[in-house]
């Protein structure tokens, strides 16, 4: 148990069962009027019922239509909303949960002003930002998409007025008192992430010369204002903060720490219960990862720690804290409570497995950065590891409940997408039998694990819940017609995995060149004689002891024996730039090998979320791997390879090296499956066998099949 994070506590008079706030994540599930109903009611409800003491709301708009960032934002700035508003509290206050709203203008970001033909708020006319160096690393879709969801036109900046931001205030005032009478429990006013307070507060955004701008004292007087119109309206006792950045990354004269700690202290003194400190970076690239969403572990603790020094009031802080770290530094008095935001979209009942001791049945988010890629185009948010997010109003209590129309289920297939079938099939009563045909269940998750670390978490979630349920795991068994016939299942779900096609460039059947599976099978262990014979004795010797010491069935063993031993050369040149392409170059990189990646389309890691495309992509030139995009593979030679652009006319180049992966050919695996079919029952294709839709594609297709099972 984890006394620190699990303990109550208190902001103002509001008592918190424990130490646990969701983040406020802009969901966008309420429809293009912003009133809330049932959709926004259940996936609210999950998150409260699971345990979370507290719900800040995704990011409402004050003044609805006016600086709002979606039209699908929730809005408060009339009694339009306040049934639906009023609902929201009933559905959390049910579960012995609170919920605070987070009050938001957008400003420069208000996308909605745009596409409605108003003109954006902002402090100061903008100057020109200095041009990042990093390609855009977007898709032509991606950047149209983006293009519509901000209006389709080029923004007008309106500077305010002292008028204006008087309104301001009272406007959010209003929407404040509103939340009050509609039993909203708490009030967090979004001060943060690039947004009309976070501008007023940034030197490289505020140029103004009047009681706004200059200062970090005028800079902080907006949000003050604010704060303390709310308060009055609101009355001394009702839970009432801010949510501020305390650094803007990258960001020539943007906030720093020490200003961020002063405005801290100034919101105290307006009248805050808590400061919700996170930070902010251009949106646009790779710093998104450093912040808001940021990928480095517990990114934002010190910074918390750091502003806690200057104010009285609890601080929050966000920002890929997992439970044990969190504990940890409540324990050290370093920040008082801890808001998740993606680990609770991944598993809503994160607080509530934590307070049971369950800490390893808790879904585990794989800061894969689909979720958060959504609201850029202006789409409802989707998780990669927990289909029901967002969808609770189709799935919450379908899958608390049990079948009346039990089947016989023979899932094909260990990976993700049949580990996911079969348990929720399972769950819902169904008697499901899963084969496998290799020694060990995660099929291509496996490999995956390997690469990238979050992949294993999931992995060894998969197999514990599956573990604990009534399913017939058959490993090592092979599915024939033959088998099927005898086990009479009522149903075949054919997880069966992807078919890979030979590569057709001259050279790949070389000895020094290997694809997925084949290196899957070298580091995995589960190596044929025939992928052996390509290796050195050395590395022969090698990956045989791998396997009889059983590192090689652990990916973590595996990933850290891979440092010290690898079989394959110093320079490798990958072809195909996908996202198997990327994850494969980064953990060449990591093991000191000199990397070249081939992709053949403009954008590499295109099946990457674009947050986190930018991230590997940043990282990996940073690494000094070299990346070819529209670039064609020719030739692949004993000691060389020889390449040309497929979009300039440039003649073509041959680099030195030592070894080849190739990381693409995967296509649908209908051979395989038309053998199911013969058996006779129906076979309902899953995953990758039915074209490749990677890990959130699999997990999605098993798990709407085991749905649909009914
Ligand atoms: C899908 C998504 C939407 C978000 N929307 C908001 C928002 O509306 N308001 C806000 O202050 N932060 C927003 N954030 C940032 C989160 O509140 C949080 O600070 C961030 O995700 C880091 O925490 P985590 O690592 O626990 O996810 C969003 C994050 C995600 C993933
Ligand atoms: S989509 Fe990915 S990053 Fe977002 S919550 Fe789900 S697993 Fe985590």
């Amino acid at each position: 148990m984890l006394k620190h994070l699990m303990s109550p506590t208190k902001i103002g008079n509001l008592e918190l069962r424990n130490r646990i706030a969701m983040a406020p994540m802009g969901v966008e599930i309420v429809e293009a009027d912003g009133i809330i109903r049932e959709p926004t009611l259940r996936y609210y409800e999950e998150r409260a019922r699971g345990g979370a003491a507290l719900l800040i709301s995704e990011n409402t708009a004050a003044c609805y239509p006016r600086g709002a960032n979606s039209a699908h934002e929730i809005g408060v700035s009339s009694d339009l909303f306040l049934p639906g508003l009023t609902a929201l509290a009933e559905v959390v206050h049910r579960h012995d949960s609170k919920i605070a709203i987070q009050l938001a203008h957008h400003g420069k970001v208000a996308r909605l002003d745009t596409q409605q033909g108003r003109e954006l708020l902002m402090p100061s006319q903008p100057r020109p930002q200095p041009r990042s160096t990093e390609p855009l690393s977007l898709s032509r879709e991606e950047i149209q998409l983006m293009a519509k969801a901000a209006g389709g036109k080029k923004p007008v900046i309106h500077e305010a007025t002292p008028l204006d931001l008087e309104q301001l205030a009272e406007d959010f005032a209003d929407a404040a008192l509103r939340a009050k009478r509609a039993g909203i429990d708490a009030v967090e006013i979004h001060g943060a992430h690039g947004y009309i307070f976070s501008e007023f507060h940034s030197p490289a955004w505020n140029f103004r010369e009047d009681e706004y701008g200059g200062s970090v004292g005028n800079r902080s007087r907006l949000l003050c204002n604010v704060i303390r119109a709310c308060r009055e309206k609101v009355g001394p006792d009702f839970p009432l903060w801010a949510r501020i950045d305390a650094v803007e990354f990258d960001v020539p004269d943007g906030i720093t720490l020490e200003d961020a700690a002063r405005r801290a202290e100034l919101l105290e003194e307006a009248g805050v219960d808590a400061v919700h400190v996170s930070a902010y970076a251009n949106p646009l690239g790779p710093g998104f990862t450093k912040a808001p969403i940021v990928h480095y572990m517990a990114g934002f603790v010190d910074f918390a720690a750091k502003i806690k020094e200057h104010v009285s009031v609890p601080v929050i802080t966000a920002g890929r804290i997992e439970p044990d770290e969190g504990n940890r530094i409540i324990g050290e008095g370093k920040v008082d409570i801890i808001s998740m935001g993606r680990k609770l979209l991944a598993d809503p009942d994160l607080p509530k497995k934590l307070a049971e001791g369950r800490q390893n049945e808790i879904r585990p988010c794989i800061y894969c950065y689909i979720c958060v890629a959504q609201p850029f185009f202006d789409r409802k948010v989707r998780c990669a590891v927990n289909p029901a997010a967002a969808n609770e109003i189709e799935y919450a209590d379908l899958l608390r409940s049990k079948t009346t129309n039990a089947k016989r289920v023979l899932v094909v297939g260990g990976g993700p997408s049949g580990l996911e079938a079969a348990s929720i099939a399972a769950m819902r009563g169904h008697d499901v039998i899963l084969c496998e045909k290799s020694a060990s269940l995660g099929g291509t998750l496996r490999f995956a694990a390997l690469p990238y670390e979050p992949n294993e978490n999931l992995l060894n979630y998969l197999e514990t819940r599956i573990g604990k349920l009534p399913v017939d795991i058959r490993l090592q068994t092979e599915v024939t017609p033959k088998f099927i016939k005898e086990l009479a299942p009522d149903v075949v779900l054919a997880a069966v995995g992807p078919r890979r096609e030979k590569s057709r460039i001259p050279g790949a059947d070389r000895d020094h060149v290997f694809d997925g599976d084949t290196l899957r099978d070298l580091l995995t262990g589960e190596g044929s004689t025939e992928v052996e014979a390509q290796l050195s004795l050395t590395a022969r010797l090698a990956v045989r002891a791998g396997r009889l010491t059983g590192v090689t069935n652990s990916p973590s063993k595996l990933r850290q024996a891979s440092k010290a031993y690898m079989p394959m050369g110093k320079r490798i040149a990958v072809i195909g730039g996908g996202l198997v392409g990327a994850e494969l170059a980064e953990f060449m990189a990591e093991r000191g090998r000199e990397v070249h990646v081939f992709e053949e389309g403009a954008v590499l890691a295109l099946e990457m979320a674009h947050p986190r495309r930018w991230r590997v992509l940043y990282d990996l030139r940073e690494a000094g791997v070299s990346l070819y995009s529209e670039t064609r593979v020719l030739e692949i030679k004993d000691k060389t390879i020889r390449f040309e652009p497929t979009s300039q006319d440039k003649p073509a180049q041959e680099i030195e090296i030592d070894g080849v992966v190739i990381a693409t050919g995967l296509i649908a695996n209908s051979e395989t499956v038309e053998i199911l079919r013969e058996a006779g029952p129906p076979v309902v294709v899953i995953g990758d066998a039915g074209g490749v839709g990677y890990l959130d594609g699999a997990i999605e297709d098993g798990f709407k099949a085991a749905i649909a099972l009914n």
